[in-house]
């Protein structure tokens, strides 16, 4: 089968997005329908959904449903190749995995479901989505997937050990796939936001938010476009020869 994929841009791309509804996930949709592609946003709440559709209306079509249930997964990636099969938009071309979840715990305080909890939101659910996803661009010989990874986890941070780990095993999956669907035309790579201003850190008082500045070259926290601009480029054709790196966007934050 051959594509009609743009070799510049994500003109005549599908891009799925999960985590469509966040912070760096909706600078994300944005970016890329800014830069010609039809985007499939994955959420799980409705009305967020919905206010989405009618901001980017004809360039984008909402998917409902929990990141983290399997069964719904495959029948996400059914609709997206129903879709595209319909002529509804074109083929899938990219894969952002940006849904995410922070639990902050000591060692001590940690339980076993916050652990399964973390690894399977992280770790588990972009894992099967690139599985499913990959299925349907090796058909084209041609796919970009770029994973959410962070900071925290090339680095470490006390208090969010589960995190952290659960982010580290999706940088390990990012470098493993990147060799393995090498061959099927698939690209894998990884953006590690340093602090970024979303609902995900809305917890961070002024106090705390300085002493992560303070500890940044840049003194400051990084915006979502920031981290949308970088996952353009490696989302997109411009990066052809980059595959399996993670890419830090953090301002070169020093723990
Ligand atoms: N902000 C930072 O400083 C930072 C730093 C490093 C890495 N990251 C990573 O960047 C990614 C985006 O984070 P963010 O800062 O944009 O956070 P955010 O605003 O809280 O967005 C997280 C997104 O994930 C969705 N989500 C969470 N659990 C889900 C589930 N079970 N099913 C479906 N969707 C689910 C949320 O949906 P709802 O809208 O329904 O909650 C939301 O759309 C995450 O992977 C995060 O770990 C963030």
């Amino acid at each position: 089968m051959t594509s009609a994929f743009n070799a510049h841009s994500l003109q005549n791309c599908t891009v799925v997005v999960t985590g469509a509804t966040g912070g760096i996930g909706l600078a994300i949709v944005a970016a890329a329908i800014s830069d010609g592609a039809f985007v499939i946003a994955c959420g799980r709440n409705k009305e967020k959904l919905e206010a989405l559709s009618t901001k980017f209306e004809g360039d984008i079509h909402p998917l409902c449903y929990d990141v983290t249930d399997e069964a719904a997964i495959k029948n996400a990636f059914q609709c997206v190749q129903r879709g595209a099969s319909a002529n509804q938009w074109p083929a899938l071309y990219g894969l952002v995995n940006a849904a995410g979840a922070m639990t902050e715990s000591k060692l001590a305080m940690t339980s076993t479901k916050m652990l399964q909890q973390q690894m399977m939101i992280n770790f588990y659910s972009p894992y099967y989505h690139t599985q499913i996803a990959s299925r349907l661009m090796s058909r084209y010989k041609a796919g970009s997937i770029v994973n959410i990874v962070s900071q925290v986890s090339e680095q470490g941070c006390s208090g969010m050990s589960a995190y952290s780990a659960s982010k580290a095993a999706l940088t390990g999956a990012t470098k493993s796939l990147a060799k393995e669907l090498a061959t099927t035309g698939i690209r894998v790579n990884a953006v590690a936001p340093g602090f970024i201003d979303t609902p995900l850190t809305a917890h961070y008082d002024e106090s705390a938010k300085q002493s992560v500045y303070e500890r940044t070259v840049l003194r400051r926290g990084g915006t979502t476009k920031e981290v949308a601009n970088a996952v353009l480029y490696l989302l997109s054709p411009r990066a052809s020869y980059t595959t399996g790196h993670v890419l830090p966007v953090d301002g070169q934050f020093c723990p």
